[in-house]
C-alpha cells in the first residue's frame, strides 16, 4: 500500500486528479469504479475542469458506481445516480451506454446484483477503483462485519452511516436504511485502487485500515490484501498513523 499524505484536501484532490489524468491519457478503453460523496466531489470538480480544458477525454471510459440507496429512483435528488449526473456525468463526454449504476428500485435485487457483476466482467473488469472511506471503515456500503469475500448485494446501513449521510437529506427519517453495494470481494478484483480520505473524522478508520489487522470490523482493511492500492489523504486524516516517516521515505525512493 502506498500512502501519500498531503497537507490539505486540495492537495489530495490535485494528486488524485493527476493520477486519473495519467491513467486516462492514451488509454483506449478504461473502466473506472466510482464512489459518491463529499471527499470524491473535489476530484470530480477537477475532472470536469480537466475535460473543459481539453485535458481529459471520457469517450472511451466506462464507469461503474459502487452503490445506491434502496428505494430511490435515479431522478430522486438524493440518489447517488442523481448526484453523479449533476457533478460528473452530465458535465463530461461519457457515453450514456458506458455509465453503469446499481438501481435502487430493481424488482429482483439478487438478479440485478448478479447482472451488475456480469457487466463488470464483460468489459474486462475495473481498471481503477476510486474509493472513499466511511468513519466506520466502510468502503462502498460494506459496513463493519461485512464479509471480506462479499459480492454485490443489498445491505443494511449502520446508524453511523445513516447519521453521516443525513446531511444530504431533508431529515434523518428520510435517509434510506438499506442500499445496494458492490461487495468487498468485488472491489478487491479491481486491477488498481485509489482511496481518498480527508478530515480528522476519518483518522481512526484510516489508521485501522492501513495499520490495523485485516478484519471485517474495518472492511477497508481488506485492501491490505490487494497488490496495488494508493491511499492519498490529508494530514488531518493521517493524524493517527504511526509509520508516516516510513511512508514518506517510500515516496522519496519512488521519485
Ligand atoms: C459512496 C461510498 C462511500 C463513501 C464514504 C465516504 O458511494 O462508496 O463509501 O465513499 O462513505 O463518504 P464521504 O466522502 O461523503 O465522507
Amino acid at each position: 500500500m502506498l500512502v501519500i499524505i498531503h497537507s490539505d484536501e486540495n492537495g489530495v484532490a490535485d494528486y488524485a486528479y493527476e493520477f486519473v489524468r495519467r491513467k486516462l491519457e492514451g488509454s483506449k478503453n478504461f473502466v473506472m469504479g466510482l464512489a459518491s460523496g463529499g471527499t470524491i466531489l473535489r476530484l470530480f470538480r477537477k475532472m470536469v475542469d480537466g475535460f473543459a480544458g481539453g485535458e481529459l477525454d471520457f469517450s472511451n471510459v466506462h464507469t461503474f458506481n459502487l452503490d445506491e440507496y434502496v428505494g430511490l429512483k435515479p431522478d430522486h435528488p438524493q440518489s447517488y445516480a442523481y448526484f453523479m449526473g449533476v457533478h460528473l456525468f452530465g458535465l463530461v463526454n461519457l457515453k450514456e451506454e458506458n455509465i453503469h449504476f446499481l438501481s435502487g428500485v430493481a424488482e429482483s435485487v439478487e438478479g440485478h446484483c448478479h447482472h451488475y457483476e456480469k457487466q463488470i466482467k464483460e468489459v474486462g473488469g475495473i481498471d481503477l477503483q476510486i474509493l472513499g472511506i466511511g468513519r466506520n471503515g466502510h468502503i462502498g456500503f460494506n459496513e463493519p462485519t461485512s464479509s471480506l469475500a462479499s459480492r454485490t448485494r443489498m445491505v443494511t446501513l449502520t446508524q453511523d452511516t445513516i447519521l453521516d449521510n443525513q446531511r444530504f437529506f431533508p431529515g434523518n427519517e428520510d435517509v434510506p436504511r438499506r442500499a445496494l453495494t458492490m461487495g468487498v470481494g468485488t472491489i478487491l478484483e479491481a486491477k488498481e485502487v485509489l482511496l481518498l480520505a480527508t478530515g480528522p473524522e476519518k483518522s481512526q478508520a484510516l489508521a485501522a485500515m492501513i495499520e490495523g489487522p485485516v478484519t471485517a470490523t474495518c472492511p477497508a482493511s481488506a485492501l491490505q490484501m490487494h497488490p496495488s492500492v494508493t491511499v492519498v489523504c490529508d494530514e488531518a486524516a493521517a493524524q493517527r498513523l504511526i509509520f508516516t516517516e516510513y511512508y514518506d521515505k517510500v515516496i522519496d525512493n519512488e521519485k
